[in-house]
């Protein structure tokens, strides 16, 4: 694997060595500030609010979480252990869509059942916690470069591809999921225009999307959502790649609220629809898209997001953050093992043979 030399992103999660600095992604991108986290309450608080988003990202904070509330105890091992158990069950609680999420907080619990068990004093078992979270950070960051790879070869010179939401460095350790590819592509010399729907109504494409990949010198162009179908009908579009929250066993995916109009469009217009994702995003637990928790939001970011009453004042709302694309629209899953193409039944299964 070549490491980049050209990716500057921000980095939205670093540990720095006695507690967790975090981006806070709602200022961006007038600000760029990092909030320091000391307790899994300001974890829990940062991940329900939307200073740290995006599925990886939120793993991998949580991973940190864990880490800080088995700090909280003085205890022996059992007490330890017992203390990463309530952190991990408290941390569950912040947002119900994200898998990796659950991923992390399970992946999280196993080491720590683990060295309880065995034969590691407190502290070793301790500082073996934290190194699991810092594993499932970097490991997230080589993922995702494989994903990249994978991607970028559904493209070629001069596509246009239209993404939704954020899916980039942003939300993940580096590089991004759906975003990697167009960071590949820009270190090989390859021309891609991306469109970046702004998506309503908390603007991670707008805010986020076009933020980190204007950094970058990547050639982006913001829309409104509701511009996407003009944008596919001048033959703007080649393909589309957006992220996702959880991919059921089926090959549905939740993704940011909005995605599965563009799916449609999509189709509507004859453009591949791709979902990039690592393996901690596919819940083969999940049978279909029925069975995911759909996030509800407050009404406020809708009536008056960003400070700004945009609707009468008592109007009924309803805000779900995420939806569901039937697998019939999506088609393939870049995962960092490979592309897979329906049916994803059965081929997603095939992922985890020898995981
Ligand atoms: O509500 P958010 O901002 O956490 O939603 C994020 C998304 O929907 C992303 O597309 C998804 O998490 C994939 S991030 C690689």
């Amino acid at each position: 694997m070549t490491e980049s030399t050209t990716y500057q992103g921000l980095q939205s999660v670093i540990w720095s060595g006695s507690r967790l600095d975090l981006l806070d992604q709602r200022l961006l991108p007038e600000e760029i500030v990092y909030l320091p986290l000391v307790s899994k309450e300001d974890v829990w608080e940062a991940i329900r609010h939307l200073k740290v988003r995006g599925a990886p990202a939120i793993g991998i904070a949580a991973a940190y979480g864990v880490v800080l509330g088995s700090r909280e105890t003085e205890g022996d091992k059992p007490a330890w252990l017992q203390a990463v158990r309530d952190a991990a069950a408290y941390l569950a609680t912040s947002r119900p869509t994200a898998v990796n999420l659950f991923w992390a907080l399970d992946r999280m619990k196993a080491r720590a059942e683990a060295l309880a068990a065995s034969d590691a004093d407190l502290a070793s078992g301790k500082e073996a916690l934290l190194q699991e979270a810092i594993a499932i950070q970097s490991e997230d960051e080589a993922t995702n470069r494989l994903i990249g790879e994978h991607a970028l070869t559904l493209f070629a010179d001069g596509m246009g591809v239209l993404t939704h939401c954020n899916a980039g460095g942003l939300a993940t350790a580096k590089y991004g999921t759906a975003l990697a590819p167009f960071y590949l592509a820009q270190e090989q010399g390859i021309a891609l225009r991306v469109f970046a729907d702004e998506t309503r109504p908390v603007l991670q494409g707008a805010r986020l999307t076009a933020f980190e990949l204007q950094q970058a010198g990547v050639d982006v162009t913001l829309i409104c959502d509701n511009m996407a179908g003009m944008v596919m009908s001048k033959g703007w579009v080649d393909a589309v790649i957006v992220g996702t929250d959880r991919v059921a066993a089926n090959g549905d995916v939740a993704n940011k609220i909005g995605t599965y109009s563009v799916a449609v469009l999509a189709k509507a217009h004859n453009i591949p629809f791709y979902v990039a994702c690592p393996l901690s995003t596919i819940d083969l637990n999940t049978p279909s898209g029925d069975q995911i928790p759909i996030e509800e939001r407050s009404a406020e970011e809708i009536t008056e997001g960003f400070g700004k009453r945009t609707a009468p004042v008592g109007v009924k709302v309803f805000n779900p953050a995420f939806d569901v694309t039937p697998h019939e629209y999506v088609t393939a899953i870049i995962t960092e093992k490979g592309i897979v193409r329906p049916p994803f039944d059965v081929n997603l299964k095939k992922l985890f043979d020898n995981v």
